[in-house]
This record gives structure tokens, C-alpha cells and sequence, in this order.
């Protein structure tokens, strides 16, 4: 199913100057860039993009990191977006991760991991309404 999914390349990656390795990255597996911006993201932003998180004992200092420094927000869309971009991303915890994933190559721990991605369709239409106006995505 042809899908859109969004992503946040987080203040770690972007201090060390990966954001285009990261979209050439996705690109790279067969995905089409539809929307981006860079932002700074706000507590109250940072507190609505991880609502689901807000009972786990690393939301203060989640929602702290996120929201403090610049970061890019974009989205991609093809066909399974949603599970491709968490493949191409690698598991949550750097060390864990699969050489050859972004996480796994470029994220320093658990927290400074390089790169958010949704975890499903409905997240991320959800996702991409608290990042993007519909007029700010297009199509080819
Ligand atoms: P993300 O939402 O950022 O794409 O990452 P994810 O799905 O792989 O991981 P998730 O479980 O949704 O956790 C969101 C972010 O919280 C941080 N985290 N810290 N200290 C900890 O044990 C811990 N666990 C998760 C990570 O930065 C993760 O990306
Ligand atoms: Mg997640």
C-alpha cells in the first residue's frame, strides 16, 4: 500500500551536519520526499509529538532533547513507507542496531539516536498533521 510517513532527524544528527545522508538514505531505497522543513520544536510540540510516551520514566528528558535544538521534519511516501523507513532506520538503541541502518551507523545511544520515524499509518497521519499543513505536501 502506497503510504506517507514521517520522520524528524533529531539535534544529534543535525549538529554533526547528516541530514542529506540521512534523506539520500531513504531516498536511496525507493522513497519519494513530499514535504520538508526545519524547525525548532517547542516543549508543547515536543509533548504532543510523544503523547504516547508521556507515562515512561524518559519523557521529561525525550521531550527536553527533541525540543532542544533545531531539527528537520519530512515526509516520504511509496509503498510501505511506514516499515521501510524503520528498516532503514534500525532498532531504537544504537548499539543494538544493524550495521548498515541509520541508527546503527550514526546514532550515539539510545537518546541521541538520529532519527524518529512513525510506527504506523495512523500514527503517522497523525504525525504529519502536528508537523505539516496539507498546502506544504505535494505530489509528483
Ligand atoms: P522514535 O519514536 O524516536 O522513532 O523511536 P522508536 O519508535 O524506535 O522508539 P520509541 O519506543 O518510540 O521511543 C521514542 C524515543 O524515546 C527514546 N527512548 N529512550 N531511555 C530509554 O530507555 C529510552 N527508550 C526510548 C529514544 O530516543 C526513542 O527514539
Ligand atoms: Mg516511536
Amino acid at each position: 500500500m502506497v503510504e506517507k510517513s514521517l520522520i524528524l532527524i533529531k539535534p544529534d544528527a543535525m549538529e554533526r551536519g547528516l541530514s542529506g545522508e540521512i534523506i539520500k538514505r531513504i531516498e536511496e531505497e525507493g522513497l519519494t520526499l513530499i514535504g520538508i522543513k526545519m524547525l525548532h520544536m517547542d516543549m508543547a510540540l515536543a509533548e504532543k509529538h510523544y503523547a504516547p510516551h508521556k507515562d515512561k520514566p524518559f519523557f521529561k528528558s525525550l521531550t527536553g532533547y527533541i525540543s532542544s535544538a533545531p531539527i528537520v521534519a519530512a515526509v516520504f511516501e511509496g509503498e510501505g513507507a511506514v516499515d521501510l523507513i524503520r528498516k532503514i532506520m534500525g532498532t531504537t538503541d544504537p548499539a543494538k542496531a544493524a550495521e548498515g541502518t541509520i541508527r546503527g551507523d550514526l546514532g550515539i545511544d539510545i537518546e541521541h539516536n538520529s532519527i524518529h520515524g512513525s510506527d504506523s499509518a495512523e500514527t503517522a497521519k497523525k504525525e504529519i498533521e502536528l508537523f505539516f499543513q496539507k498546502d506544504e505536501l505535494f505530489s509528483f
